[in-house]
């Protein structure tokens, strides 16, 4: 049963791109998804553009090798994809005859979503396509996602060509991770308790990591990946976001440009990483033992001499009056030991400690542990006493919220969110242009200062947590990193 407030109009939306990953594993199985919730209207259509000479049964059936999708449920699944309508239309050359079908097909006051499943170099392109083609109506959004460029002059390069067709307030730029629910309980946990807020700044807070850790490796995505690297690939956008929401300033209203003016101005705080200490880059080796046989970075590539990242650590400052003083370890990688997406925050210890201080384990600091993926929740390490006589022994015991538990079967794929919410016009939880430039011109000086020392990445195992220095630099700083608990 779809809640009132998820109630959205009817709305055509036009792939360009269609037959591409993007298109094909995210939006079409996130569109099955909300259409078999029952939340898609039923007369909104699926027009899918791209150059293959496709006909709507053989890109279904495309769509349906392609995905896991629940062929138990094929009553929906046939409905479902009686909406869809391939048009093999290439935006470069388009073939009249189809070009004219889509103008004769599409409904005129209708919400019409434009999703640019195209590489970004194509963005301006297709932005050129809809305008001149007259594919836009009064009611027209225009999807892209991320990577929004290679660096900052590319990244302004492609926001200019979308915004000399379309205005700002049309542009949704996706970076997936914001429409993870755990992502926006975040913004949820600290603006809706008074708990945390007292305590969320450096009179309390000692560090806080960011580890976004991946088991998979690049097979299949080798081009893109070689030429972009975990620091492009990763930190430019979801690790950026999460630091933004773990460190904005409360907006005065859950507005989408007052949310975004507060992620502007993390971005904006980020000091300039100076020093290339602060910076730890690896890329996954081989493994081959009675184990496992994992074939290393060069072998999936392709790419024997290659020198991209696909690990990076390091420690970002936020030079404001909240932060100033406490370190922001970050890192991400691929193929390391396990899944996991986490955000810790470590208090400080406290000033007086009135309890025996030679148990181990017994002063430990309070933590904050928020679980993004997988097992969605949240964590709070607190000292408590043991049970039993014989004087007070402390340890440290977990109050633990799982989401993934109390909210089974509704935690629902990023992609189906912030669909829905581009039909609904929501621009909340999308990156606006100058997020992404502010973005980019923390990471370029980044990327400039490893080319310009020649340093090259650190070869680690795969299954393990990186190279080792991503552990002595925070050795080097009097912490250590807290391994996700799976
Ligand atoms: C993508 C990156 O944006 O995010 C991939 O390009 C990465 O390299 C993926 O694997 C991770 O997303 P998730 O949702 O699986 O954590």
């Amino acid at each position: 049963m779809i809640h009132p407030n998820s109630e959205i109009s009817e709305f055509d939306i036009i792939i360009i791109g269609a037959t591409g990953d993007l298109s094909i594993r995210k939006i079409i199985p996130a569109l099955f998804k909300r259409y078999a919730d029952g939340q898609i209207p039923e007369k909104s259509k699926i027009y899918c553009l791209a150059r293959q000479k496709l006909d709507n049964s053989s890109f279904t059936q495309k769509i349906s090798q392609q995905n896991k999708i629940d062929f138990k449920n094929s009553k929906i699944l046939k409905e479902f994809f009686d909406k869809i309508n391939y048009l093999c239309i290439d935006i470069k050359n388009p073939d009249s005859k189809n070009l004219f079908s889509l103008q004769k097909k599409l409904t005129k006051d209708r919400v019409r979503l434009f999703y640019l499943a195209t590489a970004p170099e194509l963005f301006g392109v297709s932005a050129q396509f809809i305008r001149e083609n007259n594919l836009a109506n009064n009611k027209t959004r225009i999807i892209v996602e991320k990577p929004i460029g290679k660096d900052l002059i590319s990244a302004i390069d492609i926001n200019k060509a979308l915004n000399s067709y379309f205005d700002e307030d049309q542009i949704y730029r996706i970076d997936h991770y914001l429409g993870k629910e755990t992502v926006q309980n975040l913004m949820v946990m600290r603006f809706a308790n008074q708990l945390f807020e007292a305590h969320w700044n450096n009179n309390s807070i000692s560090n806080v990591q960011i580890t976004v850790s991946e088991e998979i490796g690049i097979k299949g995505r080798e081009s893109y990946y070689d030429s972009y690297g975990a620091i492009k690939d990763m930190m430019q956008n979801h690790i950026l976001q999460l630091v933004c929401l773990v460190a904005m300033e409360p907006p005065s209203k859950f507005d989408a440009n007052l949310v975004r003016d507060e992620k502007l101005k993390v971005l904006q705080s980020l000091k300039k990483i100076e020093d290339l200490n602060e910076i730890c880059i690896g890329q996954y080796g081989l493994k081959s033992d009675d184990e496992d046989q994992i074939a290393s970075y060069t072998q999936d590539s392709k790419q024997h001499d290659s020198k991209t990242e696909t690990f990076v650590a390091l420690m970002a400052k936020i030079d404001n009056w909240r932060w100033a003083g406490v370190p922001f370890f970050l890192r991400t990688g691929k193929r390391l030991k396990t899944r996991a997406s986490e955000i810790v925050i470590t208090f400080k210890p406290i000033q007086h400690f009135i309890f025996d201080k030679t148990e181990k384990n017994n002063t430990l600091p309070n933590q904050l542990i928020i679980r993004l993926q997988p097992d969605e929740g949240l964590k709070i390490l607190l000292m408590s006493k043991e049970p039993g006589p014989g004087g007070i022994r402390i340890s440290p015991s977990y109050l633990n919220l799982s989401f993934s538990d109390t909210f089974k079967n509704k935690i629902p794929d990023a992609y189906e969110r912030l669909l829905m919410d581009v039909v609904r016009g929501n621009q909340t939880l999308f990156m606006r242009k100058d997020e992404v430039e502010a973005a980019w011109s923390w990471i370029d000086p980044i990327i400039s200062l490893i080319k310009k020392n020649n340093r090259l990445p650190e070869t680690y195992i795969p299954k393990s947590w990186g190279p080792i220095s991503s552990f002595d630099l925070l050795k080097r700083h009097g912490f250590e990193w807290c391994e996700p608990d799976y």
